[in-house]
């Protein structure tokens, strides 16, 4: 392709990413990076996508039917994570844009946090570290912290894609019983049977959730599921905040059910300060992490650029979240 060909070509990428990534989307277009910590405001991202060719999103940015709307040229718009509840996948569709995002990338990532956050919570690591920094460490304790046992126990998984799988690899490592919801897509893996849901939850010590968030799965963890759960088990949410009823939560924390929960994502996010589930010492909450190691998030930027470059060359994205959809032609530059 000639060089002014690429010029002529506009991205709006909504936060600062790799700086290999975003040095060959410039190679090939105009890029413009939104240089805040937060997410650009809405007339912000509107104004940006109302002459850009491809935007280069974050899971934070709202691209409804209106933004879509708003952007004519637009013919990609590519997320920077592998969920893609943040954009309308319809209105998008029919708009003859493409929609890619970053699978398998990141699956080990947050499968590792994710069992990170079922060992926190399980023996209580963070709250022993406030313990030593509050100066309340004195002696050795026979009944100071105790925890659950991790070995040995049962790990009932919701959602057995790539992650829930790594997820069950990792939890066999040490020496877990593996559980998951019985689903007609899900892959069979030796060593972990596929149950009913209310099997699941009476059987399970932890329970680790790896759902997209999708109107199915929204609140699917509620008032009913908490009581048909183990008592004392723990729950790790590294999927997405509104896959639980989080008041249903705070309630089955309150009284006991619950022995904790260990969460990388809450509803909203970010959770208030104020927020009951700050107030319960056997909680954890992570600030949405779970793909937030160095090589996992070039490896996402990386291809969330191959996702913009395949559509500038005609092509569909290889990560394409629409593969149904009809990329409408590109728009003479101005
Ligand atoms: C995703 O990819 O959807 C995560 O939530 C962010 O990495």
């Amino acid at each position: 392709m000639p060089r002014s060909t690429h010029l002529r070509r506009k991205v709006f990428v909504t936060r600062a990413i790799d700086p290999a990534a975003l040095e060959r989307l410039r190679a090939a277009a105009a890029v413009a990076v939104w240089p805040g910590e937060m997410p650009p405001p809405a007339p912000k991202l509107r104004t940006a996508l109302a002459d850009a060719d491809a935007v280069l999103s974050m899971i934070t940015d709202k691209i409804d039917a209106s933004v879509i709307a708003g952007a004519p040229r637009l013919r990609v718009i590519s997320n920077l994570g592998v969920g893609v509840d943040n954009i309308d996948l319809e209105a998008a569709t029919r708009a003859g844009i493409a929609v890619g995002h970053t699978p398998g990338v990141l699956t080990e990532a947050t499968a590792d946090l994710a069992f990170g956050l079922l060992m926190t919570t399980a023996r209580r690591i963070a709250e022993a570290d406030r313990h030593v920094r509050a100066g309340r460490w004195r002696t050795w304790g026979p009944m100071t912290m105790l925890g659950c046992d991790v070995h040995s126990s049962t790990l009932g998984l919701i959602g057995f894609g790539a992650i829930g799988q790594a997820m069950a690899r990792r939890a066999m490592g040490f020496g877990m019983r593996v559980l998951y919801l019985k689903h007609p897509s899900s892959k069979r893996i030796a060593g972990a049977a596929a149950v009913s849901l209310p099997r699941l939850l009476a059987e399970s010590d932890f329970i680790s959730l790896h759902v997209p968030l999708t109107p199915k799965t929204r609140h699917m963890m509620g008032v009913r599921e908490f009581a048909l759960m183990k008592p004392g088990a723990i729950l790790v949410n590294t999927a997405r905040g509104a896959v639980i009823d989080q008041r249903a939560l705070v309630a089955a924390l309150k009284s006991g059910r619950l022995g904790g929960a260990g969460l990388d994502v809450t509803d909203p996010e970010p959770i208030a300060l104020r927020d009951p589930l700050l107030r319960f010492n056997n909680v954890v909450v992570t600030p949405h992490i779970g793909s937030a190691s160095i090589a996992t998030r070039a490896n996402m930027a990386a291809i969330a650029v191959d996702n913009i470059l395949a559509v500038f060359s005609g092509r569909l994205p290889r990560c394409c979240a629409n593969k149904k959809v009809r990329l409408r032609p590109p728009k003479d530059a101005a």
